[in-house]
């Protein structure tokens, strides 16, 4: 596994953790290249950690916002990813805002998105969550992964079942990547991604520019999960 893991003490130390990694990202993305391409990931995971983005210095006209997925419901829909971020506060500051225009529906949508993304990739940082089943953006377990930089999703097992998702040679498209996971509810989902399951999430992250930035119980339980069971092999 290529990936690295970090652990921090709580959800809130997660996100004190990201903040400091994508500030650091910034800096030198805007130091080198002038700017700092970053794709926000969607879901709850990641909100408080935009939440103390919004609040920090930065150099932010320098900064452009995308989106690695997006719920295919009304722009002012609080099911909407862009709808969850607007409200952190986080793209005001920013100097461009890039949300995939999921209200014309998943394939008019990823035509659109695919050519606004393609003249921004290589992403400076690409932020990911992860979902109880393995999924990241919406890539999920069982379904099928198009070799395409943006595509419609119609059948989503978590609501809404339309998306649209940036593809996972896209998403690995990146200089750096951080996954952040906190909740003991996906201890079986990272239990799984630690075993070799290719997990979406798991065949994102395995590139040497990923690090995931997990809470310390979710892994100690994941860790004491695959002992148990290799216990019962025994
Ligand atoms: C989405 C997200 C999705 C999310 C995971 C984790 O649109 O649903 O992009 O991939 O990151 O489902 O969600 P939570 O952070 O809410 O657990």
């Amino acid at each position: 596994m290529l990936t690295d893991w970090q652990t921090e003490v709580d959800a809130a130390a997660v996100a004190d953790a990201a903040c400091r990694l994508i500030g650091i990202a910034a800096r030198d993305a805007i130091a080198e290249r002038g700017r700092f391409r970053l794709v926000l990931a969607g879901g709850s995971t990641p909100m408080a950690t935009y939440r103390r983005l919004a609040a920090s210095d930065q150099n932010w006209k320098r900064w452009s916002l995308y989106y690695g997925d997006e719920r295919c419901v009304p722009a002012d829909d609080p099911q909407r990813n862009s709808w969850a971020v607007i409200a952190t506060g986080l793209p005001e500051k920013a100097g461009k805002h890039f949300p995939i225009p999921a209200e014309l529906g998943a394939k008019a949508a990823a035509t659109e998105y695919r050519a606004r993304i393609k003249p921004a990739m290589p992403f400076d940082m690409v932020l990911l969550g992860m979902g109880e089943d393995g999924h990241t953006a919406s890539l999920f377990p069982g379904q099928d992964w198009p070799d395409k930089t943006v595509f419609a999703v119609k059948n989503a097992p978590k609501p809404p079942a339309e998306r649209v998702t940036l593809g996972i040679n896209a998403l690995q498209n990146c200089r750096s990547m951080l996954i952040l996971v906190t909740g003991e509810h996906k201890t079986h989902a990272v239990q799984q991604w630690r075993a070799g399951v290719e997990l979406p999430v798991a065949r994102v992250g395995d590139i040497g520019q990923a690090r995931v930035v997990i809470e310390r119980k979710c892994l100690e339980l994941a860790t004491d999960q695959a002992s148990n069971s290799a216990v019962a092999i025994d």
